[in-house]
């Protein structure tokens, strides 16, 4: 049996011992949990219980502490009644009703066990295991098996029908799934594969087809996996009581034996995973249930995708060298950290305190990313601290800030779930946000109404669902003058919330914008031409949105990613606030954030202008706050961006850079702008796990520790603080906290912290949205929904529900100015940019894994008459040139695509798509313009030029490495 940790049943005497082995914390109670205010008791087994109307008498049970037999049933999926085990006898009813689907009522007498509920399920069992192959010491679920368990449960002893009878023995396994495999030979047909597919992941993938003896499991229309609309997400493998649908990882290193609750290290969502370990070997990522952001749901990447933590191309001893011309040399820790110290304060004392700076990880824990600012702030003596949030949610920041006083989503995910109208703007949550995309589908099939502004037909459209969904296909760039034409819409039919208007805003600025959005100049018939969306459907859209009793709306990075992204951002605020959808359930502003912890990065100071908890350095009392506790002077000045920080080394006057866990070379737009910055650099220290395409202009190589290797925390997209434990040693042997802290002491600023959770009392000590977060508090509670602070002490799932934190919400104008980035004569083509499920970012670590099967290459998406018009085929090589350079990627003609816009990812650093992005940006923040680049695409033979060079300079700097590695001990 595993043995698990759950954090909120146990009393640990350490924050983290990585081992946490005692309790079995996701007991399964039979089927789903009912919501009823009416409560109903009823006896079992001559124990009174009340439960809610609705729960069925297998739950109940549960919750009396009697445990009934069941195999088709699961406390995540609708009871479906099939498999007959949890007959049981109700005093007054006729036959052996399943408790699953039977409902409890008031009064009601229940025996669970008896002489003839036991004949009759080992009757069921019988007919089960005459079809099943008696391998069950070879079999890999052996210990971890429903129907075993439920064999041993009935008292099973032997099958009278014998194993020569027609059967399914030799039905052929299907391999296809990288990660999982299928073998119908051992399948009962208890459909909880298939309902985990419809009710949890919203896929639809499964059915059972043909009927009685000849009932089967089939992937689509009957297809490998592989093949079929699978995801991978994995909740069939988890839902499947026998080892029919069972994990390879299990398979091939047997069942796991402990494990510890940590959090995913992809995307915004924040998953909660069981690491599930024999000895200190991972053998599978299990979404944990008690998990407050996904309830035990997952996505491909968090389940499976977690082999390049152990891949043979991690970085595993510290380095350096003089020159990037120059072989690496690896050295121990103590050369290499005095080695970039002495470096940096080289620099500085030749080129000025200015001279130097660093850029935090949106992908570090809160407090290695806390640790990284202060590093810059107290030992680099300046402000020049960046993060890579600057490329993507920056205007998140300055938009919800200067509207709603925080620069944060509204809500928790849960919170979709009482929404009627669902806006989703520049977004694509079934590939970026796969779990919280799942809930939202769950919430369109009760029939919630859709939106979706996207120049794409993105994949939610697709999805199945009870309610209206509406498109609107907005041409790129042209997000401002779509939600102009929304909110126009809103006010001049009247359809505002004058009570919530009078109430919580200020109602100076919301005449200032009332006069602005009437003016006719963003009424949606004046701004068709410019959107390309018919008027009639915005208006259609504004009613749905505004006469909705719930409207919530979630945007990404199709809103902040452009040259007005912080207008977008004001004006998705504006919207939410004249409809009154702020300040409870199901409503609100929601950015999806695209990496773990980019929400925390931002919180933890990463920003040069603002010290953690967004306390601008310009503020003398703030200042004087830290000062104290941190024993030394900040710089009031903001300092350099990133974008600034790469002006400034060309220009000469910026030599020296820390980057932790960030690949800016690649990620970064105009990638050849970078790359010259970059090797302008005097001193580049490089903080990761791989060589990535940064390292590769680095002087200083630090091995970097991936999250199973440390503890720490991170905030999701909904401000939820969830603990990352320990699960494996660094391979290395440091985890990055340490290695900051070290650099800092060999610059001659002293930093003693002995553990994480030592350096998030100093952040609650002086953050004000953080004051009551403790690690103690973590373990108790789960997750923290910050602000957590006397005012708050349980932490904040709704924002602003009763008043903003400056006071009034403020109505901002917001111009629409079209970008300057148009399609032209020579460019004709808009190319925007985005991920798609299987890689994560720049792909660094998906790519080292099999979701490569999914998703090997970039290519270009354009549409049929684009295509045509260019006399291009699927799979031909297209040259693709932009103002600032060109790429070759290859073609995929595609009806996702509006006519006009062509699309790719940027996941493989080969494929240069940053070469084609401009380096136009978000007026207010810099955040790059990646969402809209005018191109021109024609067929082509050979790589670009650029393409050429990166694989020259790659095979070098490969080669340097490996000739380092000749001497590094390899990976256990
Ligand atoms: S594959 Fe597993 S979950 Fe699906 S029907 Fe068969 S036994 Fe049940
Ligand atoms: S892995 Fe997920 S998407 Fe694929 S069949 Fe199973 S539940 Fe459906
Ligand atoms: S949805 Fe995001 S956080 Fe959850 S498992 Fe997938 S990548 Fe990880
Ligand atoms: S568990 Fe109730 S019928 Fe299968």
């Amino acid at each position: 049996m595993l043995q698990h940790f759950d954090p909120r049943q146990s009393e640990p005497t350490a924050f983290d011992t990585g081992r946490f082995d005692i309790r079995q914390f996701d007991r399964d109670l039979g089927t789903p949990p009912r919501l009823s205010e009416t409560r109903v008791t009823l006896n079992i087994d001559g124990i009174d219980i009340n439960v809610p109307e609705g729960t069925s008498v297998l739950r109940a049970a549960a919750l009396a502490g009697i445990t009934i037999p069941k195999l088709c049933a699961s406390d995540n999926l609708e009871a479906f009644g099939s498999c007959r085990l949890c007959a049981v006898e109700i005093e007054g009813r006729r036959g052996y009703p399943a408790s699953c689907t039977t409902p409890v009522t008031e009064g009601m007498a229940v025996t669970t066990q008896n002489g003839k509920l036991a004949k009759l399920r080992r009757n069921v069992m019988e007919l089960y295991i005459s079809d099943h192959p008696l391998d069950c010491l070879t079999c890999p679920a052996n210990g971890d098996c429903e129907l075993q368990d439920m064999a041993g449960a009935v008292g099973l002893r032997e099958v009278r029908y014998g194993f020569d009878g027609a059967n399914h023995l030799d039905a052929e396994i299907d391999d296809s799934n990288p990660y999982f495999s299928f073998d119908p030979s051992k399948c009962i047909v208890c459909s909880r594969c298939v309902r985990a597919c419809d009710e949890v992941q919203g896929t639809f993938a499964l059915t059972i087809e043909g009927r009685g003896f000849d009932s089967k499991v089939a992937a689509s229309q009957n297809e490998p996996f592989m093949d079929s609309e699978c995801v991978s997400c994995g909740a069939c493998v988890q839902a499947c009581p026998t080892s029919t649908l069972m994990e390879k990882s299990v398979i091939d290193h047997g069942v796991p034996e402990h494990s510890v609750v940590t959090t995913c290290a992809y995307c915004g969502v924040g998953c909660s995973f069981e690491a599930q370990m024999k000895g200190d070997k991972l053998v599978r990522m299990v979404p944990y249930k008690g998990g407050d952001a996904n309830h035990g749901h997952s996505c491909v990447k968090g389940r499976f995708a977690f082999g390049y933590a152990t891949h043979k191309d991690r970085i595993r001893e510290p380095m350096i060298r003089d020159s990037i011309d120059q072989p690496w040399r690896p050295v121990a820790w103590e050369e290499a950290i005095a080695f970039a110290a002495r470096r940096l304060k080289e620099t500085q004392s030749t080129y000025g305190r200015e001279s130097i700076g660093g850029i935090t990880s949106s992908r570090c824990t809160n407090e290695e990313t806390y640790l990284v600012q202060k590093l810059i702030r107290a030992a680099f003596g300046n402000n020049n601290t960046d993060t890579c949030a600057r490329v993507c949610h920056s205007p998140t920041g300055y938009g919800l800030k200067t509207t709603l006083g925080e620069s944060a989503g509204t809500q928790t995910f849960d919170s979709v779930m009482k929404a009627d109208t669902i806006l989703v703007i520049g977004a694509n949550p079934t590939d970026a946000h796969p779990v919280f995309a799942s809930q939202m589908k769950r919430r369109l099939r009760q029939g919630a109404t859709l939106i979706v502004a996207d120049p794409r037909r993105i994949d939610l459209l697709k999805t199945p669902h009870g309610g209206r969904s509406l498109h609107l296909p907005l041409k790129p760039g042209t997000n401002v003058a779509l939600v102009n034409a929304l909110a126009h819409v809103v006010v001049s039919e009247g359809l505002e919330d004058a009570d919530f208007i009078a109430r919580r805003c200020d109602t100076d600025a919301y005449q200032r914008w009332r006069e602005f959005i009437s003016e006719a100049r963003n009424a949606p018939e004046a701004l068709e031409t410019e959107t390309g969306v018919p008027a009639a459907q915005v208006r259609e859209a504004a009613r749905a949105y505004a006469s909705a009793p719930n409207g919530a709306i979630y945007y990404g990075l199709g809103v902040t990613e452009h040259s007005q992204g912080s207008t977008m951002v004001m004006g998705i605020a504006n919207l939410a606030m004249a409809t009154g959808n702020i300040g409870r359930e199901g409503v609100g502003v929601n950015p999806l954030r695209g990496q773990n912890n980019v929400q925390g990065s931002c919180d933890m100071g990463s920003f040069p202008h603002e010290l953690p908890g967004y306390q601008h350095v310009a503020d003398p009392a703030v200042r004087e706050k830290f000062e104290a506790v941190w024993h030394t002077t900040i710089d009031d000045e903001p300092g350099l961006r990133i974008p600034n920080m790469f002006d400034a080394a060309i220009a000469g006057t910026f030599k020296g850079l820390y980057v932790q866990g960030e690949d800016i070379a690649q990620s970064d737009p105009n990638t050849q702008h970078v790359e010259a910055a970059l090797t302008a650099l005097d001193c580049l220290i490089v903080q990761d796990i791989f060589l990535n395409e940064t390292a590769k202009y680095a002087h200083v190589l630090l091995p970097g520790s991936t999250f199973l290797e440390k503890n720490g925390t991170f905030t999701n997209a909904e401000r939820r603080i969830n603990r990352v434990r320990k699960v494996m040693p660094p391979v290395a042997g440091k985890e990055d906290w340490e290695v900051t802290q070290d650099l800092a002491n060999a610059m001659g600023y002293a930093m003693h912290y002995n553990h994480p959770s030592e350096i998030m009392d100093e952040i609650a000590q002086l953050t004000p949205t953080f004051t009551g977060v403790s690690y103690a508090r973590l373990e108790a509670r789960g997750s923290i929904q910050w602000p957590c602070n006397d005012a708050f002490p349980d932490g904040t799932p709704t924002m602003h529900a009763l008043d903003f934190p400056i006071g009034k919400g403020n109505f901002a104008i917001t111009d629409y100015v079209a970008t300057e980035e148009r399609a032209s004569r020579r460019y004709p083509l808009l190319l925007t940019t985005g991920r798609i499920l299987s890689q994560y970012n720049v792909g660094a670590q998906t790519r080292r894994t099999a979701n490569s099967a999914w998703h090997a290459e970039d290519v270009l998406e354009i549409h049929p008459s684009d295509a045509e018009l260019r006399g291009l085929r699927d799979g031909d090589w297209l040259g693709i040139s932009s103002r600032v350079g060109r790429t070759v990627l290859r073609c995929r003609v595609s009806e996702r695509m509006a006519p006009g816009v062509v699309y790719t990812t940027f996941h493989h650093p080969g494929s240069g798509a940053n070469v084609i992005t401009t380096d136009n940006s978000d007026w207010a923040t810099n955040c790059p313009e990646y969402k809209v680049t005018a191109v021109q695409v024609e067929k082509v033979s050979q790589p670009s030029a650029w393409q050429q060079h990166f694989q020259r300079f790659d095979a070098r700097q490969q080669h340097y490495l490996e000739s380092a590695e000749a001497v590094t001990a390899p990976l256990k």
